[in-house]
């Protein structure tokens, strides 16, 4: 099964605002926690193994947060590509976001502070990717993540939601501010980013990142023990999570998708959807099809 599974050249997109290219899957790093147990350290160590193995020359996506599990995303990613050696097989992406949830404007000195704490954690003089997390206060979060860009220290920046709410706040900040990335919540069941920000983004030239490509359980509720469709080999999708991970990637304005794993088995499963054939408009028609058919939509 695993040598089907990476069977097909690995897939890549370029970002638009550089034109580097990337692969087009990668791994959101939320669960990876300082309370994680030993048993779940080690497993999320051997998931960031795979994902560096599957980077094949360019790095893939590891998507983390200052925020993300009391700090322990960063510093156990940090950690083990220090120690194990495979930091330049990934391509870091982190988030910055002193406002918390409820928003308001924040002062640039603690901007600074956690963006310093970042490059300690993951143990690097630069970063591939550092947004603001949950559209916290742009104006002041950006200008900061701008000035490390300016001085070479931050590569790419750009900004997060994975609330339908904040779309229109977020249009306008692609529509404002040069920003390299947005990234957003898709699956093919929640598909309200193809009504106005994957068209914009592409218009813009900026590069996007889906999270949330299985609606966290949400899918895997749905799909239960129901057979993948044989039509699903067509391109060449071996898993549901291949077909999911397919269906976001097939839009042209998508140029990484970063699911979330704590199973070093589901990582390989994950990367698998990131080879070989993409599916046909007409095979996207009938993946939303047979998912609209599915009970709790
Ligand atoms: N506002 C923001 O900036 C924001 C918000 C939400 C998420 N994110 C980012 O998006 C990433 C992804 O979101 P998420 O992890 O919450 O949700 P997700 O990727 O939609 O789903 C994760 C779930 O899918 C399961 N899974 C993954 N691969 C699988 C496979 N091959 N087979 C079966 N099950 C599989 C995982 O379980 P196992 O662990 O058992 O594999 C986990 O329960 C996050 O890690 C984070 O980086 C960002």
């Amino acid at each position: 099964m695993l040598v089907a599974l990476q069977q097909g050249a690995v897939l890549t997109r370029p970002i638009p605002s550089t034109g580097e290219r990337i692969p087009v899957i990668g791994l959101g790093g939320r669960w990876i926690s300082t309370n994680s147990t030993p048993d779940e350290l080690a497993d999320h160590r051997a998931v960031l193994h795979a994902l560096a193995d599957g980077a094949e020359g360019a790095g893939r996506v590891f998507d983390s947060a200052a925020g993300y599990g009391g700090g322990g995303s960063e510093s156990y990613a940090g950690q083990w590509a220090e120690e194990d050696g495979f930091g330049d097989d990934i391509f870091w992406a982190t988030k910055v976001n002193v406002a918390g949830r409820g928003g308001g404007s924040v002062d640039p000195v603690d901007v600074r502070a956690q963006i310093d704490r970042s490059f300690e954690r993951l143990r690097l003089p630069v970063i591939d990717l550092n947004q603001v997390h949950n559209m916290g206060d742009p104006p002041t979060q950006l200008g900061v993540l701008q000035e490390y860009k300016d001085s070479g220290r931050i590569r790419h920046i750009g900004i997060t939601t994975t609330s339908a709410r904040q779309y229109g706040a977020l249009a306008d900040v692609m529509g404002q501010y040069p920003i390299d990335f947005v990234s957003i919540d898709y699956a093919i069941d929640n598909r309200a980013v193809e009504e106005r920000i994957l068209p914009l983004a592409q218009d813009q030239g900026i590069a996007v990142m889906v999270y949330l490509p299985f609606g966290r359980s949400r899918m895997w509720q749905r799909i239960g023990d129901r057979p993948l469709p044989e039509w699903a080999a067509e391109f060449d999708a071996h898993s549901w999570a291949q077909f999911m991970l397919k269906f976001v990637v097939a839009h042209p304005a998508v140029t990484v998708a970063a699911p979330g794993t704590g199973d070093p088995e589901h990582m390989v499963d994950d990367l698998g959807g990131g080879r070989g054939r993409l599916p046909t408009r007409d095979h996207v028609q009938r993946m939303i099809a047979l998912v609209e058919s599915l009970p709790g939509g």
